[in-house]
């Protein structure tokens, strides 16, 4: 019997510190690395927390033992209470069969025609923009996450939420970061209690169910199911060809992929823009690439296997901010990783912000330096040190989505405007995804090169 114990804090060590572990999650793991190795180990009331730093661990938990290691963690809990049993909340044979049901969605077929709906969405954000006063400061934080709502309801349930789009996007951050709060100060409260916090948040909820029901009630209503995922969604049948899936089931759906596919690309696209006005060096090499190629025409889908800097760009953005911080899994049974034992119920902690930037796998880790992909522009030979998407069976379903949006989003407001770098370094807030504190003010400088006809 392996009695080998795992490195780490003792309860009396963290809990002076808990306020700081709260508001900086980020160091607070980077040092868990750091004092204690690439395993280690914490109490959280009666639950061991096992935090893996290695690249070995993290196959072994999301890919070789994947079947071992759950969903139900606090985490994936707290979003349930947002997005129910979707796609990402969702488990076993129920996970696998609305993953197979949502998968030809994001067919490469389908993903090539991503141009008809991300190139004109973000023409008219330019051009919204170019109102605004000189000098104005743009919210570039909030304008990412309007853009990339309005991208995946057209691109995903053919819907136009550009109207909507800042009232919705807000209903979306104070629910994520209810969220938050309740998975950092291990809350549990019922939500049902009418305290200020609850009530902001069923509010922010309502809306966003709302939103959702309307959806699926205009598309029920016109007949015609549509090509669409929701199309996808309303006609699926199971294997018998019986029955289809329920209302809720597919409110969840719907609520998950609007959530998780847009908030992830907004905040990614944010820490681009934030890293490309701090080096103006990468900045023009972006612009040369894109502009030698287009010449200020639009991109389109096909143009970007010949943009291989521009993917590289947000390649290194993604390694330097993953948006999705923080991946967690519970055990089922015991298990061993690295030589040590892991008990059942142990939960799980994988954090790409901290695997990112470990010298062991990454040379000169915390520098931008998007050539370091130059012969893999999209990292994909990183399989468990560069994990943006995470890896294994629960992989990201959106991630060519991702990529490709991000590319025809960089490749046309490149060629547009760039930005002044802003007055201070952001600091780093570890929401569910990551997210420049006090949003991120930056002013554009357009160019002035004839636009084609
Ligand atoms: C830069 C953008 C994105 C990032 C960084 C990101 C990150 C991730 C990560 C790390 C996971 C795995 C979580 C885990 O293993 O616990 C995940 C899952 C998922 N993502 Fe994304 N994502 C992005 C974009 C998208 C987009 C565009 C969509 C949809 C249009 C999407 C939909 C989903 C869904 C539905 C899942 C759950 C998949 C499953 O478990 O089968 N994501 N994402």
């Amino acid at each position: 019997m392996n009695k080998k114990q795992i490195p780490g804090p003792t309860n009396a060590e963290l809990l002076p510190q808990i306020g700081a572990i709260q508001s900086n999650s980020l160091e607070f793991l980077m040092g868990l690395y750091k004092t204690f190795g690439p395993i280690s180990r914490f109490q959280a009331f009666k639950t061991p927390v096992i935090h893996l730093a290695d690249s070995g661990a993290i196959r072994h938990v999301l890919q070789d033992n994947h079947r071992n290691y759950s969903k139900d963690t606090i985490q994936f809990n707290s979003l349930s209470i947002i997005t129910g049993k979707g796609l990402l909340t969702n488990d076993g044979t129920n996970w696998l069969r609305q993953r197979r049901l949502a998968q030809p969605a994001f067919s490469r077929g389908r993903l090539m025609n991503l141009d008809r709906i991300v190139v004109p969405s973000t023409q008219s954000l330019l051009a919204r923009w170019k109102q605004f006063p000189g000098n104005h400061a743009i919210d570039i934080d909030a304008e990412m996450m309007q853009l990339t709502l309005e991208i995946v309801g057209k691109a995903l349930f053919s819907i136009d939420l550009s109207q909507n789009a800042p009232h919705l996007t807000k209903a979306v951050l104070t629910t994520l970061d209810y969220i938050v709060y309740r998975v950092k100060t291990l809350t549990l409260i019922p939500t049902a209690l009418p305290l200020p916090r609850n009530l902001a948040f069923k509010r922010a909820l309502r809306t966003l169910e709302e939103a959702v029901e309307q959806i699926i009630q205009e598309r029920r209503k016109r007949g015609d199911p549509g090509e669409d995922l929701l199309g996808m969604f309303l006609q699926a049948r199971d294997e018998e060809g019986g029955e289809g899936m329920s209302n809720r089931q597919i409110r969840d759906e719907v609520m998950t992929l609007l959530i998780a596919g847009h908030e992830t690309v907004a905040s990614a696209l944010t820490w681009t823009w934030y890293l490309l006005s701090t080096h103006p060096d990468v900045e023009q090499r972006l612009f040369d690439e894109v502009f030698g190629l287009l010449k200020g025409y639009p991109p389109t889908t096909r143009d970007l296997d010949n943009l291989p800097y521009t993917a590289q760009v947000f390649t290194e953005a993604l390694r330097l901010y993953p948006p999705a911080w923080l991946i967690t899994r519970k055990a089922q049974a015991e298990d061993e990783i690295l030589g040590y034992p892991i008990p059942a119920g142990a939960i799980m902690v994988i954090s790409p912000y901290v695997i990112h930037r470990l010298e062991t796998y990454w040379k000169n880790p915390e520098v931008f330096l998007p050539e370091r992909f130059a012969q893999d522009p999209e990292g994909t030979s990183h399989r468990f040190t560069f994990i943006p998407f995470g890896a294994g069976p629960r992989l990201c379903i959106g991630n060519q989505f991702a990529m490709i949006e991000a590319k025809l989003i960089l490749a046309t407001m490149i060629q547009a405007l760039h930005f002044n770098p802003p007055h201070q370094k952001p600091m780093v807030d570890a929401l569910v995804t990551l997210r420049p504190r006090g949003g991120l003010h930056l002013s554009a400088l357009w160019r002035n090169h004839a636009a084609p006809q």
